[in-house]
């Protein structure tokens, strides 16, 4: 295997971007990331496109859409589909091109249109990622799936609303701090604990938005990103895990095995522990989801992640700055670029590139981005040199 690094790196604006189809949302990350690498489409081998849903594009193939609108042909496509971590498993899919030696230089775009259908038909569609026939029929929803796991998560480690409300605030605090963040709104503990209820436990500001947007990077060989950049961020370690589709087979709701397994693969792969993770982007789809991912990625012990929002240690001078470019809920979650954005801005904080909301000296990263209510999980580690 050969090493892999980013070379490139784009992120569009985030957010309702009526403004814009799938492939001109598409069209901006990647000129942005091509300028960053300073090559041009033509030095590119092949192009991996993560998009999850057709349904919300209202589309059929639209991965061929964004390389006929950017002019690839006759070069190779193809798309990557992992629900809500597409974009991630696209990244894992370039990064496995290069490393194999078929490709030296690969674009991975990623892009959702989701505000072409209303709220309504949103959580309908997404309802369906789910077990679409044990659970689904019988009415459950994203948010109702992510309420479950809060409430287990409440009575079996005594979690509380207060302290899934405190990764709102810190998430929409950061979200000020990022210009492309679909909503720049600092929320109080009062506001988060105030708002309508979606799903007991979870309220409107206990929920990710429902975004447009995309992102894209440049992945190189490593001869190749020494000839391109003078700051390449190295994949070193990937790892991907599922878990069952129905929340009814797990054997405890609190837990999202795929994430312990896929971060236990990426550990091993880049040589490091969670101690050595100087900042993270994890998938905050809902408050609980963050607090899981405290737990499962081993930044805490199982059942102290409450503790660790309320100890302020995600916040950018604690332990482990978590989400400091607003997350799922501040950024936006246009649900296939999210992956990709996570690795955007990892490599910004490891240049060193991340303006107000930069962590002093960071050295190791890791990206966490699941698909559904956990069936499907990416983690990513990056270094710089
Ligand atoms: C929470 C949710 C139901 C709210 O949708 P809605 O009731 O249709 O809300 P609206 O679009 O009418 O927006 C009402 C207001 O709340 C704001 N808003 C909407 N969703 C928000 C959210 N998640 N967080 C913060 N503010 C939000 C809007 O900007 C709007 O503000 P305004 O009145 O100042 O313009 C919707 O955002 C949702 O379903 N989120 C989860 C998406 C999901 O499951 N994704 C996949 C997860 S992996």
């Amino acid at each position: 295997m050969r090493r892999v690094a980013i070379v490139g790196i784009g992120n569009g604006k985030f957010g309702i971007r009526k403004d814009a189809s799938l492939r001109e949302l598409a069209f901006e990350p990647v000129k942005e990331c091509l300028d960053d690498a300073g090559i041009s489409l033509g030095d590119v081998d092949s192009m991996v496109t993560g998009i999850a849903s057709d349904e919300f594009s209202l589309a059929f193939q639209p991965s061929a859409q964004i390389h006929d609108y950017l002019g690839f042909n006759p070069k190779p496509n193809f798309r990557v589909e992992g629900a809500c971590a597409s974009g991630s498993m696209a990244v894992r899919t370039g990064w496995l091109t290069v490393a194999s030696g078929i490709a030296d230089v690969v674009l991975v775009v990623a892009a959702e249109k989701m505000n072409e259908v209303n709220t309504g038909v949103a959580t309908e569609i997404l309802g369906r990622a789910g077990d679409s026939t044990w659970e689904y029929p019988f009415g459950t929803s994203f948010p109702g799936y992510y309420a479950m796991i809060a409430s287990a998560h409440m009575d079996r480690h005594g979690t509380t609303e207060e302290q899934l409300a405190m990764v709102a605030v810190k998430n929409h605090h950061y979200g000020m701090m990022n210009p492309l963040a679909h909503i720049q709104k600092e929320v109080s503990l009062e506001m988060v604990l105030n708002s309508f209820v979606v799903a007991h436990p979870l309220k409107l500001y206990d929920c990710c938005l429902i975004s447009d947007g995309a992102a894209a990077i440049i992945l190189a060989s490593e001869e190749k990103a020494k000839e391109i950049s003078k700051k390449p961020v190295w994949i070193t370690g990937l790892g991907c895990g599922t878990d069952t589709l129905g929340l009814n087979e797990r054997r405890d709701l609190t837990t999202l095995e795929g994430t312990v397994f896929a971060a236990n693969q990426a550990y091993k792969m880049a040589g490091v522990t969670p101690d050595d993770i100087d900042v993270a982007c994890v998938h905050d789809c809902f408050t609980i989801g963050e607090i899981c991912a405290y737990e499962d990625l081993g930044f805490c012990k199982k059942g102290e992640g409450g503790k660790m929002i309320e100890e302020k240690q995600t916040y950018l001078d604690g332990k482990i700055p978590v989400n400091v470019d607003g997350g799922l809920k501040s950024k936006g979650h246009p649900i296939g670029a999210t992956g990709v954005s996570m690795s955007v801005e990892i490599v910004k904080q490891l240049r060193e590139e991340a303006g107000k909301r930069q962590v002093k000296g960071a050295e190791t990263g890791l990206s966490h981005n699941i698909a559904g209510s956990g069936q499907a999980v990416a983690v990513h580690i990056y270094q710089r040199d």
